[in-house]
């Protein structure tokens, strides 16, 4: 039986402030009434609720089709996305694009759990997946749609990690992508992979917000699919992440979850699953959600904290985390939604704290990706501030891989990322960033150059030993 088949569950899009319901998106994904963002609902999910009209979807029952599934060798079923495809609106399966995406690891962080004072801590690492970032999970099911629907180009503005899947997507769909990026503000990793799929890559002498104007209006023109997270398809694919968490924990959520913010896609895509997932009777209580931000880039935390969530104002970003640079968040009304329903907290953090965060998950055999490392200094300020109590258990969501951005471990390690922050002004002495960098040195390990000599290496060994 294909569950995803029954119309009781089919899918329907609808505008998050007016409410208009289109029955397809224009090609810039805004509401043709009032320019909001447009969101999937699945009407018939709340359909039945007594014995004489049962329920569309039964949770038992998914919870066992889903687990059936990895023993199954068909290649959707493999897919950490697609096997719960019951959840997603209805894409026909010979459009399915898929890396085998999701099926992400859940470590425990014991290291990063004492620096954090807390006791049960976990990282659920979407850095895990076939392009080393979770952008694999939303991109996988929008990159299907527009095989679906025949485009021939798909495009996206980018911080980097986005091109970088959506280039790998369209390759093996046999579309073209056309990426926009910042001029010099996205790493390397990034960049060579787009360059490596086969993107038609544009360096823009913009920021990310700069290249997300210019493809809107590009996509008006042009018969162009765009793959930015406005594309709601794209979060419903990412809203996997969290399912799949779920499955792993057993049903049973954490306390909390904790996800770094920038276009706040992603942080949408949770909660919202989160929700669903609770509506559906697959969980039976939610977690917290919590974004965090770097103090740089940091418009919703400021939108929450300074404006009740009632507007937001955008700022000229600018953080050493680059994936997360962005000053103008597209779904921010979807995030302080979830946010609200969750009972989750916004915070900011330095870039200091986010570089010995992201040595401190380094050193627990696990790394990431700066962004991904706002989660943790996230936590320890939550923990300080007494929202997480340290019986509480706690996922992060971390968003890329280690290897993405090899340029600022390096440079942390050899102690020329702190001198790029202090000369940049922020981290004055006696401050308590300044205290922050100080603490680095326990993080640090710079490569010892060294003649090709046995007894140099044991004078370094017993140096190290002694230390
Ligand atoms: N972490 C990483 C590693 C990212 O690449 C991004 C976003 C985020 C966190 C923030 O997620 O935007 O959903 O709130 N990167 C985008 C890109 C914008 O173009 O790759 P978000």
């Amino acid at each position: 039986m294909s569950i995803a088949q029954n119309t009781e569950t089919a899918a329907k899009l609808r505008c998050i402030s007016c409410g208009a319901a289109p029955d397809s998106a224009a090609q810039d994904f805004r509401c043709t009434a009032c320019g909001d963002l447009l969101e999937f609902f699945f009407p018939g999910w709340t359909f039945g609720s007594d014995a004489f009209n049962p329920p569309a979807l039964d949770p038992a029952a998914l919870k066992a089709l889903w687990l059936d599934r990895r023993a199954s060798g068909e290649a959707l079923d493999q897919s950490g996305v697609w096997r719960f495809r019951e959840l997603l609106p209805h894409i026909a399966a010979e459009h399915a694009i898929t890396l085998g995406e999701g099926n992400t690891p859940l470590y425990r962080l014991p290291r990063c759990a004492r620096a954090a004072g807390v006791e049960n801590l976990r990282a659920k690492h979407q850095g895990m997946n076939p392009t080393a970032s979770f952008k694999d999970t939303g991109m996988t099911f929008a990159a299907s749609s527009a095989h679906e629907r025949k485009f021939r180009w798909v495009a996206c503005a980018s911080t980097g990690n986005t091109s970088a899947s959506m280039a790998a997507y369209a390759a093996r769909g046999n579309m073209h992508s056309l990426v926009l990026i910042p001029e010099g503000k996205i790493s390397w990793g990034k960049l060579s992979q787009a360059l490596d799929y086969g993107a038609l890559t544009c360096q823009l002498r913009t920021d990310f917000d700069g290249c997300v104007r210019i493809l809107t209006d590009l996509v008006r023109q042009k018969p162009v699919y765009l793959l930015n997270s406005v594309n709601p398809y794209r979060i419903e694919g990412q809203k996997t992440a969290a399912i799949e968490l779920m499955e792993q924990l057993g049903w049973e959520p954490p306390d909390h979850i904790i996800v770094p913010g920038g276009n706040l896609g992603n942080s949408s895509a949770i909660g919202k699953a989160l929700l669903e997932m609770l509506e559906l009777k697959l969980i039976s209580r939610l977690p917290k959600l919590s974004i965090i931000q770097a103090h740089g880039a940091n418009p919703f935390y400021r939108s929450v904290r300074e404006f009740g969530g009632k507007k937001i104002e955008p700022v000229i970003a600018d953080t050493l985390a680059t994936a997360i640079r962005i000053g103008n968040p597209a779904s921010w009304k979807k995030a302080l939604r979830v946010l609200q329903a969750t009972g989750g907290e916004v915070e900011e953090v330095s870039e200091v704290e986010i570089a010995n965060a992201k040595a401190e998950i380094g050193a627990d055999g696990i790394g990431c990706e700066p962004a991904s490392a706002v989660t943790l200094a996230g936590l320890k300020k939550l923990h300080r501030s007494g929202f997480v109590k340290s019986g509480d258990s706690v996922v992060l969501i971390l968003t890329g891989h280690a290897l993405k951005d090899p340029d600022f471990t390096i440079k942390f390690h050899r102690g020329d990322l702190f001198a790029d922050i202090l000369v940049a002004g922020s981290c004055a002495s006696g401050t308590p960033d300044a205290a922050e960098a100080a603490k680095a040195r326990y993080l640090q390990r710079a490569p010892i150059v060294l003649d090709a000599d046995l007894g140099a290496v044991i004078a370094a060994l017993d140096a190290a030993e002694r230390t």
